[in-house]
């Protein structure tokens, strides 16, 4: 688990505020009869005029290397979805617009599921329980804890709404590479994992199913979607620990933090 120090912590959250600033642009470009392929053409565009680059171009696991550049996930599609010109959103879609971007040397990286047009209210409340259960985790990313204290409550909340936390993808540490430690999963138990250090930035990134957690691979290697069919949600920010508790950095250029953050 790295330390930051003040400079390096000035690097991080312009990285975070730029990779936010695309985040929040891509979400406002959201609509019905939208191919994702252009969608995430126009995220490229948003990344180079920030003087940015995409930390998911080329990425590589293994012999796969990421075609994109930035990751889309529509429905059932849990992450690591890949724009195409044949995926057109249509009218009660969600999408999950995942942005990882290097500035300054540092990443950051953060998503959010956004409905297109109005959706079902169960899938409604599937964004938010998603996103609340995002919040819950930053609360509990203080010094002194463990890494388990943020699965814990990421798990709580979205099992006590009845909905099913993956358990195959993490959250994670993050820097000069997109996946440090420690690995953040959105399930666990309080007192486990490695207790959090002041100056250590995290991402902290629940993935949600509807229904069952299993997920599954499509056959371009890189989507996972849900086993089951069920929609899936994704929320993320990149927080730093401070003295005084979690900050959040994923924020937009000239914007506040959102108000869910800070509600208690
Ligand atoms: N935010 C994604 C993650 O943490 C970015 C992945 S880049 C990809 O896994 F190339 F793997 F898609
Ligand atoms: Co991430």
């Amino acid at each position: 688990m790295i330390v930051r120090n003040e400079q390096q912590m000035k690097s991080i959250r312009e990285a975070a505020q730029v990779a936010a600033t695309v985040l929040d642009r891509m979400c406002e470009l959201v609509s019905p009869g939208m191919n994702t392929y252009d969608l995430d053409q126009s995220g490229r565009c948003f990344i180079d005029e920030l003087g940015g680059e995409s930390a998911c171009y080329k990425y590589q696991i293994g012999s796969r290397i990421y075609p994109a550049y930035t990751c889309l996930s529509v429905n059932d599609e849990v992450v690591h979805g890949i724009g195409s010109i044949d995926r057109v959103l249509k009218v009660g879609d969600v999408i999950s617009i995942d942005v990882c971007t290097r500035y300054n040397g540092y990443i950051g990286d953060n998503c959010r599921t956004v409905p297109v047009g109005s959706v079902e209210p169960d899938v409604q409340r599937l964004l938010d329980v998603t996103e609340e259960s995002m919040y819950a985790g930053i609360k509990a990313a203080r010094r002194g804890n463990r890494v388990g204290k943020i699965s814990n409550a990421i798990q709580r909340m979205v099992e006590d709404a009845g909905f099913s936390v993956i358990r195959d993808f993490v959250g994670h540490g993050v820097g000069k590479s997109l996946h440090e430690e420690p690995q953040i999963p959105n399930f666990g138990r309080p007192g486990d994992g490695p207790k959090l250090r002041e100056g250590v930035v995290l991402c902290i990134e629940p993935m949600v199913n509807m229904g069952r957690h299993a997920v599954k691979m499509l056959g371009d290697g890189w989507t996972a979607l849900s086993a089951d069919g069920s929609v899936s949600a994704h929320f993320e920010h990149t927080i730093i620990v401070t003295g005084e508790g979690p900050e959040i950095l994923s924020v937009p250029f000239g914007k506040e933090v959102p108000e869910l953050a800070l509600k208690d």
